[in-house]
């Protein structure tokens, strides 16, 4: 077995590589003067089930293009199997037509990842679960819940929580925090615009009144949609609002809009590597899936069940 990395994430592949105790392969990944990129593999990887560790966020078109290729120069080489690992699968937003004439780009990344040459994929908290169906090749979608209810117990009593989610989309996912965390009671924050032009009404479903609030998102992008939620809530009487998301992609002002926000905290995954910006603000704080993945990785190398990660 063998790990390789690309450029996007580095520290966050040299702590799965930590985990598992090995190497990562001795690879470099360079660009011609045109910026086209190359990759070479420095060691034999004849036989090998090879994982390699790619997220594709920002630049989200170079990280996802040096996917694709290291894939094929793994394939060319006779890798035996190849995973392609994508903490942040980047383009999982585009996921369906949401107006004539528009792509599905979600799709067109899963056939390019799959015509490269990978034989399985392996994700984490993907946008939408069924882009696992976007590809004909084995997909595990891991779960960021377990490593964020862990951190909230880990913070003390949790007896006054109440999980939301910051749309109606993310229901599923806060219910399965909220179940990890004893059952803890739920809320919704709806978006409504009544007619174009107007601006939107956060509704919330659910009394927060005194609660200590808990967001919980997949992405979090222009900061937009936490930081307005975290208000709604403490104008709809929370006692605070703490914010769990597994991707920071933080991009443009997110991370001011964040430190200026009515949040108590916001957490985030190392699925993305964190700018310098988001390292330096004191409101961020950020969990490492490194042990997550490695151990999915060990199992899908050991032909054992990763589902029960989950149970
Ligand atoms: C949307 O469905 C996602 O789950 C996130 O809520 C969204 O991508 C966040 O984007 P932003 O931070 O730009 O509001």
């Amino acid at each position: 077995m063998k790990i390789v990395a690309g450029n996007s994430n580095l520290p966050l592949a040299r702590a799965i590589a930590g985990y598992l105790e090995m190497p990562l392969t001795d690879a470099s990944i360079r660009r011609f003067a045109d910026e086209e990129v190359f990759v070479e593999i420095h060691e034999n990887v004849r036989g090998e089930d090879v994982f390699v560790v790619q997220s594709t966020g920002y630049p989200s078109n170079d990280n996802l293009m040096e996917l694709l290729i290291c894939i094929d120069a793994l394939r060319r080489a006779s890798a035996k199997r190849i995973t392609a690992v994508m903490p942040y699968f980047g383009y999982a937003r585009q996921d369906r037509k949401p107006g004539p004439r528009t792509p599905i780009s979600a799709k067109l990344v899963a056939n390019l990842i799959t015509t490269a040459g990978a034989d399985r994929v392996l994700a984490v908290d993907l946008h939408a679960g069924q882009i696992q169906g976007f590809f004909d090749i084995p997909t595990d979608n891991l779960y960021g819940a377990p490593v964020m209810a862990a951190d909230i117990l880990s913070q003390g009593d949790s007896s006054n929580v109440m999980v939301v989610s910051p749309d109606v989309g993310g229901v599923v996912r806060a219910r399965a925090l909220a179940k990890r965390l004893s059952n803890a009671p739920l809320a919704i924050v709806d978006k409504r615009r009544d007619k174009p032009g107007v601006s939107e009404v956060m509704n919330i479903i659910g009394d927060v009144r005194g609660k200590d609030c808990i967001l919980i998102d997949d992405i979090i992008d222009s900061g937009g949609t936490l930081c307005n939620a975290a208000q709604a809530l403490i104008d709809g009487g929370a006692a605070s609002v703490r914010a769990y998301l597994t991707h920071g992609v933080l991009s443009g002002k997110a991370v001011e809009r964040v430190n200026a926000s009515v949040l108590k905290e916001l957490v985030i995954t190392d699925s993305i590597q964190p700018t310098a910006e988001t390292l330096a603000s004191d409101r961020i704080r950020i969990l490492s899936i490194a042990p997550l993945v490695g151990e999915a990785i060990h199992r899908i190398a050991e032909e054992s069940s990763v589902s029960s990660l989950f149970d």
